[in-house]
């Protein structure tokens, strides 16, 4: 089964529709996700990806029953991760000695990965080129550190397609392939929570990138992801809200991440929220319990916000773990231009809102001053704090 994208180019890839997470757990997956592969057949025929390891046999069997392997020319890998290079290995037992395109860093990945040096890398660079007959060529073009050391884009000249890999993806199935058929409120949920929660890291690079891909003026008709819908349908819509993502995003909203043990803490995160509301009723204001919440939700949550506030009671010292395990990896995403506020209830030492401070301005927030400080359970006294804390908070976040 080949299924055409744009004249003789085919996607030959693996629709999962039962997969749960991605990247061990750290990737929650909602409408399913694919790993997206490509069959070119013109003068020259190419395969571009391939898909995890699990799918490897499905694969390489799929791609039996619609061309003869020893009729593929080469292969193209645009990227070393095992759910793009799983099926390499299973491919290349049937048909040893394919060139196999991709950069030097992808070398050093595959090779990790996989234990065949004897592999025949054709290692490429940006601008660099291969003709495939009727016209057409591959140009090649590094995409380093999006969203990692070995990733690049293919385009391919005359039908304007460009194979993007993982950028401008999302984890999720869409049964025509094509964004046009996509449920639009999915497709962009799905495509926020994936650059918020893989690509928000690598921003300073996204927007960079994009400045030297429009510098080059290619004609694109089509971007090819790896994951999820296929552009078609004005394929430089997720361009321009990739460059709008880069660039310190937020909108008008506010979220208020909590953990609690009697709910003391809850109480303040929901006065809180109250007190914000009546502040700015143009916010959106959104309260979310992190141990009873997605994770990757709740970032994507974030990435949304202007500024949030995180509360957790005191437990040993210290902070709730369900808190510090998010706020370990609120600091991977490396969110900028973000403000922060902390609160917490405790019943004796009380240190809570002070490794909430220190936890976000280490994650690179800006951490307002004031805070909710509770001894057990608030009171109507708590309410000069929550309110001084909600003000600041609205403020400094403009
Ligand atoms: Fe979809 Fe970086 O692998």
């Amino acid at each position: 089964m080949k299924r055409q994208i744009k004249n003789n180019v085919y996607w030959v890839g693996k629709t999962d529709w039962e997969l749960e997470f991605f990247h061990g757990a750290d990737y929650s997956i909602r409408h399913g996700s694919s790993q997206n592969a490509y069959l070119i057949q013109e003068e020259k025929t190419v395969v571009i990806d391939t898909v995890w390891k699990p799918h490897s046999t499905e694969f390489v069997d799929n791609l039996a029953s619609v061309i003869e392997l020893s009729s593929i020319d080469f292969l193209v890998a645009n990227h070393g991760e095992c759910d793009h290079s799983g099926a390499l290995p299973a491919l290349l037992e049937k048909i040893p000695g394919t060139p196999v395109y991709c950069t030097a860093n992808g070398v050093k990945s595959l090779t990790g990965q996989y234990h065949h040096p004897e592999w025949n890398f054709q290692v490429v660079k940006t601008g660099d080129s291969v003709e495939i007959g009727n016209g057409k060529k591959l140009v090649f073009v590094e995409m380093r550190m999006l969203h990692w050391p070995d990733s690049m884009a293919t385009y391919l000249t005359g039908d304007n397609i460009l194979f993007s890999n993982d950028a401008f993806g999302q984890h999720y199935s869409v049964p025509e392939l094509f964004n046009d058929k996509a449920d639009q409120c999915v497709l962009w949920a799905e495509a926020i929570k994936y650059y918020a929660n893989i690509l928000n890291p690598f921003s300073p690079l996204v927007k960079k990138k994009i400045e030297e891909i429009q510098a080059l003026k290619l004609p694109i008709d089509i971007i090819a992801p790896c994951h999820g819908a296929i552009w078609r349908e004005n394929p430089l819509q997720i361009v321009e809200k990739y460059y709008e993502w880069s660039q310190g995003y937020q909108e008008d909203q506010i979220t208020i991440a909590y953990d609690t043990m009697w709910d003391g803490t809850k109480q303040l995160a929901h006065g809180l929220a109250e007190e914000i509301s009546g502040l700015s009723p143009a916010t959106r204001v959104k309260i979310f319990n992190i141990s009873k919440t997605d994770k990757n939700d709740l970032m994507t949550e974030v990435f949304k916000s202007k500024a949030i506030a995180v509360g957790s009671p005191t437990v040993c010292q210290d902070i709730l773990s369900a808190v510090g395990g998010w706020l370990d990896f609120l600091k991977e995403l490396k969110f900028q231009n973000k403000k922060a506020a902390v609160f917490g209830c405790y019943g004796w030492s009380g240190e809570s809102t002070k490794v909430l401070r220190e936890r976000l301005t280490h994650a690179g927030f800006s951490v307002v001053a004031p805070e909710i400080r509770c001894n057990w359970n608030p009171t109507g006294a708590e309410q000069e704090k929550v309110a001084a804390v909600a003000k600041t908070l609205v403020e400094a976040a403009g």
